[in-house]
């Protein structure tokens, strides 16, 4: 029987990870503190914004009526086409007077606990350094162009700025049921590869998506994927692909809708609920599922990334 503390009112401090709750084996630079903040963002080079340039401009070859209206607005509302990769403290003074929100150095990924405790306190946790010409087209850790570029515009919208703060405080009450993992699918089939219904039609609001030309074409054009809407205990439940493009989107109706299946909820049955490992496959359709499109798997099944296969 596992008792459940009764959650803190307030985030000020860095919680502290209950015993026996599994966390990344992350070491933390000597020159880092607690916050696992920098003490400053690194001064760029010319290499180092020509690369954002490049990037920036071939993301815009494609977005435009692919990426949701909220994203476009943010980009446009934060300069983000200014040139170079932009000044943290910039955008802080710009973000705040929209939202409220912040943008942080880190030096790479964070623990989880202490992402939980920045969002929950409106602080958005951006990796300050950016990936070079070698891996220009795919990195594995989230560099300062996935981060700034794809999720930072969507901080300008005022229900998916709550949203994401209300994600954090979340973490709290998932780390006391040890349930990270499933928190974790929530963040990876909304905030990181969410799809959203604008005039009928699925756009994009995912960071991980947004971030790179090949899943922002492969997620709304491609028969290969599952097009779900979104059901939170269902994608709670849900495993995903790390590396790899996704077998399925999952896509809600407005950002309102978002904010309500998740934040106006009680989490605790379903953690209650909840086995420590996912339910359902990443390809899996189910019967309570409302599917817009059930996908071939096409690309998936000729072996996915490394392979000869396709995307679209
Ligand atoms: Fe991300």
């Amino acid at each position: 029987m596992v008792t459940i503390v009764e959650p803190d009112s307030e985030f000020s401090a860095i919680p502290t990870v209950p015993e026996g709750v599994f966390t990344a084996p992350l070491r933390r630079p000597p020159h880092i503190g607690e916050d696992w903040l920098e003490p400053q963002q690194r001064a760029y080079t010319s290499d180092d914004d020509a690369i954002w340039n490049d990037l920036f401009a071939r993301q815009m070859d494609i977005l435009p009526g692919r990426a949701c209206s909220s994203f476009m607005a943010g980009l446009q509302k934060l300069h983000l086409n200014r040139g170079g990769v932009p000044d943290f403290g910039d955008l802080s003074e710009e973000l705040g007077k929209l939202t409220g929100w912040s943008v942080v150095p880190v030096p790479m990924l964070i623990p989880d606990h202490v992402f939980f405790w920045h969002l929950a306190n409106r602080r958005f946790p951006a990796g300050n350094f950016i990936r070079t010409r070698e891996t220009f087209d795919y990195i594995q850790e989230p560099d300062v162009f996935h981060d700034v570029f794809g999720h930072v515009p969507l901080l300008t919208d005022p229900v998916f700025a709550d949203y994401m703060q209300e994600y954090g405080k979340a973490g709290w009450k998932a780390m006391r049921y040890n349930r990270l993992k499933a928190l974790g699918a929530l963040y990876w089939y909304t905030v990181e590869f969410g799809l959203i219904l604008e005039h009928g039609e699925p756009r994009i609001y995912g960071a991980g998506i947004l971030s790179g030309p090949r899943e922002a074409v492969f997620a709304l054009e491609a028969q290969s994927p599952n097009r779900i809407m979104l059901n939170v205990d269902r994608v709670m439940r849900t495993d995903y692909v790390i590396s790899d493009l996704q077998p399925t989107y999952f896509v809600i109706e407005s950002f309102e809708d978002l904010y309500r299946q998740t934040v106006e909820r009680d989490f605790d049955r379903l953690y209650r609920n909840l086995h420590p490992g996912f339910t359902y496959a990443n390809a899996a359709v189910i019967d309570i599922d409302d599917v817009l499109q059930r996908g071939t798997q096409e690309y998936h099944l000729r072996g996915g990334r490394g392979s000869d296969a396709d995307p679209v």
